[in-house]
């Protein structure tokens, strides 16, 4: 049987685009749900354009019921892939996806991360720091902003006079190539 992914993202969801077009002729593994905290996120409409299910919760939903737990189950579920979610996961689901649950960060950890650290605010921290290498991380989840055990990162060279725009560029063809690769050796460990 095909192993199983859910993926949650708040936003555009280019990681989400990508991973969604890897698994779509793979015999392994299928996405079979993207969840979303915000109702107007471009990842739905992605989504959609993959003939991929789709689910909308709000705050309540996820840190005061079980609901998206008991979804994740329902669906059977093998693993769970934060693609640019800005909230922090709620015990219960890490309870009920031990080692399960992994997130992707733009930039390496455990340098700039921790609440507060997303979107450009991370290249313009690098930038300022006066780094001569950048790059992304894969780890997993944990009850803390991106602290979980490391899985996978890639570097790049920042060049001086590199701007904002050239970092994320950067890190984001890194992202868009590494995570779905990285998903698939996951998945060939779980039976
Ligand atoms: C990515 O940079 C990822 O590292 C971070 O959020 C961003 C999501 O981008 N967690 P997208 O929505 O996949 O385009």
């Amino acid at each position: 049987m095909k192993k199983r992914i859910a993926i949650f993202a708040s936003g555009s969801g280019s990681n989400a685009q990508k991973i969604m077009e890897h698994f779509k002729y793979s015999d392994g593994a299928e996405v079979a749900l993207v969840l979303s905290n915000n109702p107007d996120a471009y990842v739905l409409q992605r989504a959609d354009n993959f003939e991929i299910p789709t689910h909308v919760f709000d705050k309540h939903d996820f840190y005061q019921t079980d609901e998206i737990v008991e979804l994740l189950k329902r669906l059977e579920i093998d693993l769970v892939v934060l693609a640019g979610f800005l909230w922090l996961v709620p015990e219960n689901l890490l309870k009920s996806f031990p080692n399960k649950i992994i997130n992707i960060h733009p930039a390496l950890l455990p340098k700039f991360g921790g609440k507060g650290m997303y979107g450009d605010r991370v290249h313009k921290a690098v930038l300022e720091a006066g780094e001569d290498e950048h790059g992304i991380t894969i780890h997993f989840v944990n009850e803390n902003f991106d602290e979980g055990e490391i899985i996978h990162q890639a570097r790049f060279r920042v060049d001086p006079g590199d701007t904002l725009e050239i970092l994320k560029f950067n890190g984001q063809q890194l992202e868009h190539t590494h995570y779905p690769k990285v998903i698939e050796n996951l998945l060939k460990k779980y039976n």
